[in-house]
């Protein structure tokens, strides 16, 4: 569905971006094998966790959510009683795991070392995403299991995995994360190594749980646990992803907003570095930590922006930011560089491309690089037709274009927006400080 999003010409008030994607995704898979009830308190509900709670549904883990509480109560089955999703352990019947990558990688570090098959699939969206990246280190732990081509479906089989060490091409968190993961159930310790540090919410919650994690920036190490994992009490804070692109506006527009209870995971928060480093940098007021999270209120205020170099262990931190990152860059003035973020070109979309083509549409000199994009500035947005690309990303950050843009934008595709955000386009009215005043 397309959307209309018009020039803002300031943002007033508060809000309290959704809680955070990766956080409860991982904390609704791990508390499934948890010995108990964990109550997750202030979960995000979007397309991504809907597909992770169908997921554990197909697995015999029974959930259910309390409204008045805003909390979400899984019943765990300890790290052995995960039911197969069919009648018998010989035929697996799929599970889809919708469009989250997140969930789809993730499980299969928890299937493969199951005493039953498995098949994970996927959207058409999921199905394009790589693959390899996961099932090849699966197997040097001893996992038995195929790929499609390099994609999903995944098509495991039961294993008693060894463990190992490993060194991974790619820093990636949802491959670190399944790794550790499988080695839950793996005869001895998995140990992860990474080019660059990636989010560790994964070692926290497993650490939360009693797991016996060992952790450095670039490399991980779970030993099998000699018990059962304690269940999961824990409030998700706001998603630091999500607060970046009012961030960013924020940082273009006049006004006075504040993000509240906002996650600054230091392993996710680099967007704060960046925009500092352009000459805007964010206020942060801490807020009491949520669990091992650290928490805060965030106030951008527009300032003038010059150009900035992103490169190395910063642009893995900010992968996530670096789409919202470059509209900010068609506002700076100078030369924004964007390199070593090859893997914004196998996310929900080719990131770089899409990128490339929609600020291009709206007037901005940017040109595409095999790692990146270079971006010259400061150039006048003008409003155009767009594509979201089917990526939620892509739909936030050309909305904050189109916040600074002469004339109207129209967004195709805007509804990809739900997959971790259903509520952004409401939150964009809510704090534009015109429509306050009709
Ligand atoms: C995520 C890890 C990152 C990130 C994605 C969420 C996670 O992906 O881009 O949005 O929850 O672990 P990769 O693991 O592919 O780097």
């Amino acid at each position: 569905m397309p959307r209309i999003v018009t020039r803002a010409r300031r943002l007033e008030g508060e809000l309290r971006v959704p809680s955070d994607r990766s956080i409860t995704v991982r904390a609704m898979l791990l508390a499934a094998l948890a010995q108990g009830k964990s109550r997750i308190r202030r979960p995000l509900e979007a397309g991504d966790t809907l597909a992770a709670q169908g997921v554990l549904k197909r697995l015999g883990v029974a959930h259910s959510y309390d409204l008045a509480a805003d909390e979400l109560v899984v019943v765990g089955r300890g790290l052995h009683g995960l039911r197969p999703a069919s009648a018998s352990a010989s035929s697996p019947v799929t599970i889809s795991c919708g469009s989250s990558g997140a969930t789809l990688r993730l499980m299969a570090g928890v299937l493969a070392g199951q005493s039953f098959a498995s098949v994970l699939d996927g959207s058409a969206q999921l199905r394009a995403r790589p693959m390899r990246r996961l099932t090849r280190p699966l197997r040097a732990l001893g996992a038995t299991l195929e790929d499609t081509s390099g994609h999903a479906p995944l098509y495991l089989q039961p294993t008693v995995l060894r463990g190992g060490k490993l060194t991974l091409p790619q820093a990636s968190a949802q491959v670190v994360s399944a790794l550790l993961l499988a080695g839950l159930y793996a005869r001895d310790s998995v140990e992860v190594t990474v080019p660059c540090p990636v989010r560790d919410h994964t070692s926290l919650l497993l650490a939360a749980m009693g797991a016996e994690i060992h952790m450095e920036p670039h490399w991980h190490r779970v030993a099998p646990p000699e018990g059962e994992l304690e269940p999961l009490d824990l409030r998700v804070p706001g998603d630091f992803s999500s607060a970046a692109f009012f961030l960013v506006a924020g940082t273009l527009l006049p006004g006075d907003l504040t993000l509240r209870e906002v996650g600054l995971n230091p392993t996710r928060s680099g967007l704060l570095e960046a925009l500092a480093a352009m000459g805007a940098p964010v206020a942060v007021i801490e807020r009491d930590p949520s669990g091992p999270e650290r928490v805060a209120d965030l106030v951008p205020r527009r300032r003038p922006l010059s150009g900035v170099t992103i490169a190395g262990a910063l642009s893995a931190n900010m992968m996530d930011e670096l789409p919202v990152l470059a509209v900010a860059a068609t506002q700076a003035a100078g030369t924004t560089v964007v390199r070593d973020a090859r893997e914004l070109r196998v996310k929900e979309s080719d990131r770089i491309r899409a990128m490339v083509r929609e600020l291009s549409a709206m007037g901005a000199v940017i040109e595409e690089r095999a790692d990146g994009f270079v971006i010259e500035g400061p150039r006048p947005l003008k409003g155009a037709t767009v594509h979201a690309h089917g990526d939620h990303r892509v739909a936030m950050a050309l909305s904050v274009a189109a916040l600074v843009a002469d004339g109207p934008t129209t967004i195709r595709g805007a509804e990809a927006v739900g997959k971790t955000y259903p509520q952004f386009f409401d939150h964009l009215e809510r704090v534009d400080g015109e429509a306050q005043d009709k």
